[in-house]
């Protein structure tokens, strides 16, 4: 009778392994290298990856995946039409204005719509730019950070985020502002809890969220014609680590810069 093989391949190998070991000999791995990647497998080859935050690069040919480029479109961008040609229809808001348009401010981190740091106001309403797609908001206005009023709330914020020491790194400053804004416009008297919940939205890694609420409810009473608590007053509970803002790289609250 024909004696049945004792093992598949890969357990075969095991065993032949551990008698080299045991028997002292030098282990050569003896498995079949991985069959290579397909030059144009999507998502697989690495020439073909996309950088973060960049599209996925066009295919030649008749790749049915392949990202379909649209026709050019308008978007009204801080009060000034700008063309966008060469898109592919999925890019997000967020991409189109930084990547296409150049406008640095809106910041890019999530890309999933949980960090706020890219908030923009489109036709007057607060939306995170990543989850809108730029070919969408082709007739809407858009509001970033530097087109917000000069005379309006965004520079008073800017001020108090600095005077209350709520911008650090600055990554986060120009969403907070252009959330804040949006806030106060409809509820300039918002009690605070109101305030942490219309930001909740909105991340920030390194002040701990106090000094950014002590920042609004100075600008609430100085709106309110009550004068400016100091800062680190009934909101301030943060970890106190804060600096002199003024030094603090970026964080002008202007978001300019990368
Ligand atoms: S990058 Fe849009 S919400 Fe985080
Ligand atoms: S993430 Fe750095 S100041 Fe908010």
């Amino acid at each position: 009778m024909r004696r049945r093989e004792p093992v598949e391949q890969g357990a075969r190998q095991v065993v032949t392994e551990t008698e080299a070991v045991a028997a002292g000999r030098e282990v050569t791995d003896a498995r079949p290298a991985a069959a290579s990647q397909p030059a144009t497998g999507r998502g697989c080859d690495p020439g073909r990856r996309p950088e973060h935050g960049q599209p996925p690069a066009p295919v030649a040919g008749d790749d049915p995946a392949a990202p379909l480029p649209v026709a050019p479109y308008r978007l009204h961008v801080d009060g000034v039409p700008r063309r966008v040609t060469g898109a592919a229809l999925e890019e997000s808001l967020l991409t189109v204005l930084r990547e296409r348009l150049g406008i640095t401010s809106v910041k890019d981190a999530c890309e999933h719509g949980r960090c706020g740091s890219c908030s923009v106001l489109l036709d007057g309403r607060l939306v995170n730019s990543c989850t809108v797609l730029a070919a969408d908001a082709a007739d809407a206005r858009i509001s970033t950070v530097a087109g917000l009023p000069a005379d309006g709330l965004a520079p008073v914020l800017q001020q108090a985020f600095l005077r209350h020491g709520a911008v650090q790194c600055g990554f986060c400053t120009p969403g907070f502002i252009v959330s804040a804004t949006d806030l106060l416009t409809r509820r300039p008297d918002a009690s605070e809890d109101e305030l942490r919940e219309a930001l909740a939205g909105n991340i920030c890694r390194c002040t701990g969220y106090g000094r950014i609420i002590a920042a609004i409810r100075a600008v609430q009473a100085e709106l309110a014609g009550g004068g400016e608590p100091a800062a680190g007053g009934e909101a301030a509970g943060d970890a106190g680590t804060v600096g002199d803002a003024s030094a603090a790289g970026p964080g002008d609250g202007t978001g300019e810069g990368a």
